[in-house]
């Protein structure tokens, strides 16, 4: 596994691997790697010949007041993560290069970056996309592999992969969980024992809606309303939103007529968590847009 720090060493590495008429698969992270990174990496690997992942806690999506410096890193163990799963390119460019003094271009995401965590993270998803587009330019990917746990970042790539005529094809994996539901996230490692106790919450809120749905209910103010009762028995939890809305406009849904994403953030301690699931007639467990 190589580990390559410079911008022209990859798009070199890239280049040639393109060049013997190989295909560049795409895995980009923030690192502190779990087991939801690890399906994205098995994803990818089935899906070309030179496994890239990079490593690279993007200033740009984060607001001035969000956890950009105490963001979870753990290089040793990313690495480890990375060669088990089959990594060959380990890229992890610093942050001085990616945005040299002066920097100033950020792609404009439109309406879908100010819906559902846009609406409470004002430019997140101009700092992702942008970071994204930067990757790909470097990478110069034939595919790339997101999680669906970001259903709203991987609509929001996918938009931007369509409308830049990028060219390259997007994979969205299913999102993992702990044994009692809790979505894989880096930031899980925030919450302390009573936090992760709580946190049970927001599978929980998950699982009612979709039973209810199965049950008949598409209604959604009877469905958010459920899951607030159940996210608001926790003292610790705090709702950001708890929508219910298409899944690819983002547009909120009064009612569910053939699908729906649910979605949800809530905060837990120092942990914005976050969660979704698409609720679909005649196949709920479906993924709808993505
Ligand atoms: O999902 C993430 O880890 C980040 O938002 C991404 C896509 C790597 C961009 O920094």
């Amino acid at each position: 596994m190589r580990i390559i720090e410079e911008i022209d060493e990859m798009r070199e590495c890239a280049a040639k691997t393109r060049s013997l008429g190989l295909k560049v698969v795409f895995v980009p992270t923030m690192g502190c790697l779990h087991d939801g990174h690890r399906e994205l990496l098995r994803a990818a690997k089935k899906s070309g010949d030179l496994l890239v992942l990079s490593i690279f806690v993007n200033p740009a999506q984060f607001g001035p007041k969000e956890d950009f410096a105490s963001y979870p890193r753990d290089m040793v163990r990313d690495l480890e993560i990375a060669g088990d799963e089959g990594a060959d390119v380990v890229f992890t460019p610093k942050a001085a290069d990616m945005y040299p003094e002066g920097y100033s271009t950020f792609v404009e995401v439109g309406a879908l970056g100010d819906k559902l965590c846009g609406a409470s993270r004002p430019g997140h998803f101009r700092g992702v996309a942008t970071v994204v587009l930067k990757l790909f330019n470097i990478v110069t990917p034939d595919t790339a592999v997101f999680g669906k746990k970001d259903y709203q970042q991987l609509l929001i790539i996918r938009k931007m992969a369509r409308d830049l005529d990028l060219g390259l094809d997007i994979i969205g994996v299913e999102t993992v969980r702990e044994p009692d539901g809790l979505a894989r996230s880096s930031r899980n490692r925030y919450l302390s024992p009573e936090e992760r106790e709580a946190a049970r919450c927001v599978p929980e809120a998950i699982e009612a809606a979709k039973e209810a749905f199965s049950a008949g209910v598409n209604d959604a103010s009877l469905l958010t309303g459920k899951m607030k009762k159940i996210i608001e028995k926790q003292p610790r939890a705090v709702v950001d939103y708890i929508k219910v809305c298409d899944t690819e406009s983002l547009e909120d849904l009064g009612m569910i007529e053939t699908n729906g994403l649910v979605a949800l953030a809530v905060k837990i301690g120092p942990a914005r968590l976050i969660d979704n699931c698409v609720l679909e007639k005649g196949a709920p467990r479906r993924t709808g847009a993505l």
